[in-house]
């Protein structure tokens, strides 16, 4: 069998998905105080930039991939208005549920469907939209993905994926000292769970770099891609035009 990451492990690829499962099950009722915690609110500012790029009207088709806890497709929503359409997706369903259960909160019910991101249960040229919000990196084959994210786009259609990226390199010690020491750490005060948060840091330096990410989008049929740094690195958001 074929080998791939899981965090700086080496592990058979069949064993990655479940392995991605049983982190999100352990982490998904702390994940988003978890979220605000570690990133001191900046993911906020990052999914609004991201929704703003997305320029959404009203009427139209988003996919969120990976969606867990539902910050975008909530946006997403608000964007695309009564007639428009957001399905919210993820593969593992605690995240889902949580997801879910903030939606409705909200006041919104979005289709919502357990689904592996590299086989998407949808037709087609569906959707004027598809966004995949720090989830990529946690996918066993990410050219797969892809392709079927180009796949269910129309054509012209925009593929959004906002991911942890290469931080600039004067930042680059104490990004590390802080993802290694910190991290962890917080993750067992807040969440019980230390092994998580470690296989987040370990998982962010293993994903490509926004070169390598803009190339590999360009090879599974994003003609044109855009890639915007937020935080010096941090994150990147890749903007990729199916053509
Ligand atoms: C860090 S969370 C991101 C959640 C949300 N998009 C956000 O930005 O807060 C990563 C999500 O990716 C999901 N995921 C991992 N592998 C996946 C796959 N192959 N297909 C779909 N979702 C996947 C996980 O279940 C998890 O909910």
């Amino acid at each position: 069998m074929n080998q791939t990451h899981f965090g700086f492990k080496k592990i058979d690829e069949g064993e990655k998905a479940h392995r991605v499962r049983s982190v999100f099950d352990s982490v998904a009722s702390k994940y988003d105080i978890m979220n605000d915690l570690m990133s001191m609110g900046m993911h906020r500012a990052w999914k609004a930039y991201a929704v703003m790029v997305a320029g959404l009207r009203s009427g139209e088709a988003a996919l969120d991939i990976a969606g867990g806890t539902g910050d975008m497709a909530q946006a997403f929503a608000k964007q695309v208005g009564p007639n428009g359409l957001v399905v919210h997706t993820d593969i593992n369903l605690a995240m889902l549920r949580q997801g879910r259960d903030r939606l409705l909160d909200e006041g919104l019910m979005l289709p919502t469907t357990v689904c592996d991101a590299e086989a998407l249960p949808f037709p087609d040229a569906r959707f004027n939209l598809v966004c995949v919000s720090f989830g990529l990196r946690n996918m066993t084959h990410k050219d797969r993905a892809l392709a079927e994210m180009a796949r269910v786009l129309k054509p012209g259609g925009k593929l959004l994926v906002l991911e942890f990226s290469k931080v600039a390199q004067p930042l680059s010690k104490v990004y590390d000292w802080y993802s290694f020491q910190v991290l962890p750490r917080l993750g067992k005060v807040v969440a019980g769970d230390d092994a998580s948060y470690r296989y987040l840091a370990e998982s962010i330096r293993m994903h490509p770099d926004q070169a390598a990410l803009k190339d590999l989008m360009q090879q599974n049929g994003f003609a044109h891609v855009d890639i915007h740094n937020l935080s010096f690195g941090v994150v990147a958001l890749h903007v990729g035009i199916k053509c």
